[in-house]
């Protein structure tokens, strides 16, 4: 299979975030790894390139997932009887701090790169931990699935205990610039992202030290914000003078800009101040509803932030989430936002399906670019899905069946998946 092909099956793909456009048996063509466009009928000029006919399958575009962190992978689905701060401290940095051993880190993180290249999943945004070593055998690992990742190594130098924790500030940006230098130009897929691990983790010190590694070398920023209640009323004590979370951020050059976007997971507690504070600064929410939903965190008003044009897509935000799917994630998205709308405030309206099927897609994917859609001059993202196990009386539109398949996700299976038109996973091998 060369970079220049046409798929054929049932396609579905986001045209805005209120408009799923889907042909029960159409093309989407992909041509030196582009999306040319997807067609009920095949454009005269594409009839040279090979067609692979997927017969009843669903096409659809990969899936980006903003928020995940790969040294919490096999650890997920225990411990979730915590909150958000005890659950830190009592499994995840003692399991973080593991990561000081390369051969742990070897082991465990193969187990996580494998079941990325398994999913949904063709671009992700990831945490690694503060040791060195063990990101950059991450980043190698990561190269080779195929997926397209953005990858941190941690930076933590307060309240991380004693084995979770960097000497100094000075300490901890030395150790980035040295993990920066040590993977430039190394990788065509895997780039890396500044992730100070949220405000309680980093001194002052820090937080400016990274603002300004962010802004010389041009590199983005990632890390939590308003995630529970506890977190924001530690952070407002640590930081008295800012206004709100968001705005320690802000203080401290780390919120980035439309050119750099920050990438904020969870903002479950943003109200109209922190909202316009992301809106300015072109940041991006990454929603994480399964691991708000596990740690008891609330429920981030998405509806609020989308209709205010703020940019946002899902995480997974393993291992507070429990899974990488991301059918999954966006089911629990959906339902957390019905009992937002119930229970809450009725005149915030539940998500519908064609929104959450574009912030799983489109949302999340225009963080990378051109990305997550099958329009012309998109990247080639695209997974392919058997759902012949879903049984139905009738014959369902594409349309319905992309919806019970993000309310069904136990009845359908991957069967091959691509990145920017290379396949990085198919079920037959
Ligand atoms: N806030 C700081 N670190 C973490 C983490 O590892 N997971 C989650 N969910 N929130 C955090
Ligand atoms: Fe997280």
């Amino acid at each position: 299979m060369n970079n220049s092909f046409i798929l054929r099956g049932g396609i579905a793909f986001s045209n805005g975030k209120n408009n799923i456009i889907t042909y029960s048996k159409g093309y989407v063509v992909c041509v030196d790894g582009v999306c040319k466009g997807a067609f009920a009928d095949l454009p005269d000029m594409y009839k040279g390139l090979r067609v692979y006919d997927y017969g009843n399958n669903l096409i659809i575009p990969g899936m980006s997932d903003l928020h995940v962190h790969a040294p919490q992978y096999t650890f997920r689905g225990i411990g979730m009887d915590e909150e958000l701060l005890e659950w830190l401290s009592r499994y995840t940095f003692p399991e973080e701090a593991k990561y000081a051993n390369l051969d742990y880190a070897i082991k465990a993180y193969t187990y996580f790169t494998e079941d990325l290249r398994r999913c949904f999943t063709t671009r992700a945004v990831v945490f690694a931990t503060l040791h060195n070593e063990a990101t950059i055998e991450l980043m190698n690992q990561l190269e080779k699935t195929g997926v397209i990742t953005y990858v941190g190594k941690v930076n933590m130098d307060r309240n991380g205990g004693e084995n979770l924790q960097e000497a100094s500030a000075e300490q901890s940006l030395k150790d980035t610039v040295a993990w920066l230098d040590a993977i430039a130009g190394k990788y065509k897929n895997t780039m890396p992202i500044l992730t100070p691990r949220f405000i309680p983790s980093c001194s002052d010190e820090l937080m400016r030290g990274i603002g300004k590694l962010s802004k010389e070398r041009g590199i983005p920023i990632q890390s939590h914000l308003s995630e529970n209640k506890s977190e924001i009323a530690w952070v407002q004590e640590l930081v008295p003078e800012s206004t709100c979370y968001a705005n320690a951020y802000e203080m401290f050059d780390t919120m980035g800009s439309k050119e750099l976007p920050t990438i904020m997971a969870h903002c479950v507690y943003s109200d109209r101040l922190e909202m316009q504070i992301l809106k300015k600064h072109g940041a991006y929410i990454a929603h994480c509803a399964d691991s708000n939903m596990n740690l008891t965190s609330g429920i981030a008003p998405i509806k609020k932030f989308l209709d205010a044009g703020v940019n946002i897509g899902l995480g997974t935000d393993v291992a507070a989430g429990s899974s990488m799917n991301m059918l999954k994630t966006m089911l629990i998205s959906l339902q957390a936002s019905k009992m937002y709308y119930r229970l809450v405030d009725t005149s915030v309206k539940p998500l519908t399906f064609e929104e959450m099927f574009y912030l799983a897609t489109e949302g999340g994917g225009s963080y990378f670019g051109k990305v997550g859609t099958f329009k012309d001059g998109y990247d080639f993202d695209a997974v392919v899905i058997d759902d012949s196990k879903m049984f139905s009386m009738r014959d369902m539109s594409v349309r319905e069946r992309i919806e019970r398949m993000c309310y069904n996700d136990a009845d359908v299976s991957i069967r091959d998946k691509f990145v920017k038109g290379k396949k990085i996973f198919s079920a037959i091998i």
